[in-house]
């Protein structure tokens, strides 16, 4: 059994994008299981049921529970449903983490309107949505800690221009709601995560080629695992975080600081 040390005990935490598109472990996955082993009374949000339910048997098997709700963050409806369910269960929100992301290939001269939009309302809106409800229940609650999942893709775009766009709109929500509602006991920090090994990126395949190349670009010579980005999440969703807000944190190996001679 993995250490369980409660750092989230007694919090009510609710994980979009919580399965994977794939088996094996992504971001929102791991920093569900962990949340989980670390005492959170969750609820983990997916818009494709049978991937979060096998997030929900990871839990189990190593003796934790949460909730599930089939929901689509760019809906709504559905993001005021997902955060009513979590205070209805637990009377309360504390944590909002928002992994929901998908990825937008090309120029703009490759890309269609549909979409450019299409991304931008996943990676973006679904955001501003979720939070729409979830700030004034975490008021209610006296407070609580939102973190939005970007990518160093904000910071070094590279022919994925829809999607290095909608990262950076991400950094900027993040900061906004950091300003906006921190007299509200809110903190709100954004995750940008490097070149980490998941579903995202192996599922439509990667060659060992690009892979050892990914691993190369970071000064430690590492590739990073969702574990990362986990561990990064749940520091920020803790007490041990309350003094930290409006942080934007690349998760990357260094990769965003690395120059040329190095
Ligand atoms: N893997 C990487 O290298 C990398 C790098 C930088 C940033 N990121 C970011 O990490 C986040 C995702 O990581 P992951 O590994 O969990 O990805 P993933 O694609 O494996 O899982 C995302 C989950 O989100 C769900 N989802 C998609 N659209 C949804 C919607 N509209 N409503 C509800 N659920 C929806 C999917 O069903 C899936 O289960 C994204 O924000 C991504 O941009 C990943």
């Amino acid at each position: 059994m993995p250490e369980q040390t409660g750092r989230l005990s007694g919090k009510s935490a609710i994980v979009t994008g919580a399965g994977s598109r794939a088996d094996g472990i992504g971001n929102g996955r791991a920093t569900a299981i962990l949340f989980a082993r670390e005492g959170a009374d969750l609820l983990l949000v997916d818009r494709d049921e049978a991937a979060v339910e096998a997030t929900l048997e990871m839990i189990r098997a190593e003796g934790n529970d949460a909730a599930v709700a089939v929901a689509d963050v760019t809906s709504t409806e559905d993001c005021s449903r997902i955060v009513a369910e979590a205070v209805s269960r637990n009377g309360k929100l504390d944590i909002l983490h928002n992994n929901v992301g998908i990825g937008g290939r090309g120029t703009v001269e490759d890309i269609s309107l549909a979409d450019w939009e299409h991304v931008q309302r996943v990676n973006v809106t679904s955001m501003m949505l979720t939070c729409k409800y979830a700030v004034p229940a975490m008021r209610e609650s006296g407070g609580g800690a939102i973190t939005n999942v970007s990518s160093i893709a904000a910071l070094r775009p590279r022919g994925l221009t829809a999607y290095s766009v909608s990262k950076a709109a991400v950094a900027t929500l993040t900061q906004a709601l950091a300003v906006d509602h921190g007299r509200d006991g809110i903190r709100a920090n954004c995750i940008m995560p490097g070149p980490v090994y998941t579903p995202m990126v192996y599922a439509a395949g990667m060659s060992d080629e690009l892979r050892e190349r990914r691993k190369n670009a970071s000064l430690l010579r590492q590739e990073g695992e969702p574990w990362d980005i986990a561990w990064a999440a749940v520091f920020l969703a803790s007490d041990e975080a309350k003094y930290v807000t409006g942080v934007i944190l690349p998760v990357d190996g260094g990769v965003t600081v690395r120059g040329p001679d190095r």
